[in-house]
């Protein structure tokens, strides 16, 4: 029988700590909707008592976020489990996380303390917490580096006290899939009341391995995941929600499950990235802009021949429209035909080998073969070809205490059209001036703003990636100048569609 494991997502307590990605009490409450509709169990949502700001985020998404358990961060203190406990009172179903650290640094250095103090801190903290609420989950802090006996007994001495979770975090993500596993393992076999409790992992990915050591956590004996989108979190990071969701989905040998629609995936990533202001590393698994890319041939030719060659997902069971074939150097004539029977050209076996040859040409020199370049390779619609939509002039109003104001001249189909718009920065000003002029509905679906070196003279490289009519299109550019170089990225993806 498949065993549920619950999903406790902390992107907005570990993930939140991360400098640059703090956000406000609105994008907070935007997030915790987004994770309740992927169906996550548990959402750590703060550490109350840190500062006033993170207060008042536990009130607001605990009054608007029903659905999960929400719960709150403390020290082993009593005035931080006030403040978790004041945070919470409004919701529905709610946990209060109290813990201290057990490893013997910890105890030596943080605490100069000795392991039976901290045993009863602990015991302390937890029954103090249960005059509050019912749900209390202990996190031992550094269980990674504890020693597996003592760390038994803080275990068992706090199931004693009423903790229902038992959180066992690798805080420094330094231990390895094995010995995570074996801990787990050993906890299971030697905390005499264990059967009251669930284990919980969280670890940390600073040697790469915080998926494996939380698989190889469940496999032991963990029921709860402390996980986060994107798998951002402290240093290199926390475990990665859909890595592990995933893991459990596709890999139908291993008898768990988590309640997660897994359809809504990719939009949580997209929304951590866009109010964290954190890119996702394009070969970041499942949510990666390349996670769902073929670009050499021989792939290319496996997928187009049927899915499964290449690919152990399905794109839209995360939440993705399809997948890509990308045409670079390395793409086949599968893929080529592929893209020229999706732009509505059937060629023959000559005029495909033709083209191909042309093709290969230019994708040597040219990074980005799009659209355009493959209808004029083939000498189709060639007026069709040139009509892109270029643009000719901009001008933006930017800078502290003014309104961004963006004037765009674009020449479409050899017509200039002016446009002037406001935003809430320059970029939002000019792509709502270029909105304007286009009479479509166009989505900004990913916008990615990259230095190619370190200098503040450096070139902007910018990716832009827009959907219309359920259909995806990239556009990218480059330029010393961010606005124009995001605007002309934008009008690049535009410019395939019209
Ligand atoms: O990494 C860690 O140990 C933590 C605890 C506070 C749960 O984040
Ligand atoms: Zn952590």
């Amino acid at each position: 029988m498949e065993q549920k494991v619950y999903i406790f997502d902390t992107t907005l307590r570990d993930g939140e700590q991360v400098p640059g990605c703090q956000l406000n009490t609105i994008e907070k409450i935007e997030l915790a909707k987004s994770l309740e509709l992927l169906k996550v169990d548990i959402i750590e949502c703060g550490f109350p008592v840190s500062s006033p700001g993170d207060f008042q985020s536990v009130v607001e998404i605990s009054k608007n976020v029903t659905e999960p358990v929400i719960c709150a961060l403390t020290r082993a203190v009593e005035k931080d489990i006030d403040a978790a406990a004041d945070a919470l009172h409004f919701a529905r179903r709610k946990r209060i996380h109290t813990g201290i650290g057990t490893s013997d640094p910890h105890i030596k250095y943080k605490f100069n303390s000795n392991r039976e103090e901290i045993i009863e801190r602990a015991v302390n903290a937890v029954r103090y917490a249960r005059k509050f609420v019912d749900d209390v989950e202990f996190y031992a802090e550094d269980a990674g580096r504890t020693e597996n006996e003592y760390l038994a007994r803080v275990v068992e001495a706090v199931i004693k006290a009423g903790t229902t979770v038992v959180n066992i975090p690798d805080t420094t993500g330094y231990c390895t899939p094995w010995e995570y596993g074996e801990k787990i393992r050993f906890l299971m076999e030697n905390v005499p009341n264990i059967d009251k409790a669930i284990l919980s992992t969280h670890c940390h990915n600073d040697l790469g391995m915080a998926t494996a050591n939380t698989l190889s956590g469940i496999m032991n004996g963990a029921r709860q995941v402390e996980v986060t989108i994107n798998g951002i979190g402290e240093r290199a990071g926390n475990t990665s929600l859909e890595e592990v969701v995933m893991i459990l989905r596709s890999r139908k040998d291993l008898p768990f499950y988590t309640d997660v629609d897994t359809k809504q995936i990719y939009k949580n990533s997209r929304l951590v990235s866009t109010l964290m202001r954190m890119p996702v590393q394009p070969n970041k698994a499942i949510v990666g802009r390349n996670a769902f890319a073929h670009s050499s041939g021989i792939h290319q030719d496996g997928v187009l021949k049927n899915k499964e060659s290449y690919e152990i997902i399905n794109p839209m069971d995360v939440g993705v429209n399809d997948s890509v074939i990308a045409l670079t150097a390395r793409s086949g004539r599968a893929a080529l035909n592929h893209h020229y029977q999706r732009l509505g050209i059937e060629l023959t076996p000559e005029e495909l080998d033709h083209a191909y040859e042309k093709f290969l040409l230019l994708a040597d020199t040219k990074k980005d073969v799009n659209d355009s370049d493959l209808l004029i390779i083939v000498g189709v619609n060639r007026n069709e070809a040139q009509r892109k939509i270029r643009l000719k002039f901009l001008q933006v109003i930017c800078g502290k205490n003014s309104v961004p104001m963006a004037t765009v001249k674009l020449n479409i189909d050899g017509e200039i059209c002016q446009a002037t718009a406001s935003g809430n920065g320059p970029i939002d000003a000019a792509f709502t001036a270029v909105k304007k002029l286009i009479n479509r509905k166009i989505i900004v679906e990913e916008f990615l703003v990259q230095a190619i070196t370190r200098g503040c003279n450096d070139v902007g490289k910018v990716h832009v990636q827009v959907e219309n009519r359920g259909h995806l299109y990239y556009g990218f550019s480059a330029n010393t100048d961010i606005v124009t170089a995001s605007v002309e990225a934008f009008v690049d993806a535009i410019s395939k569609f019209i």
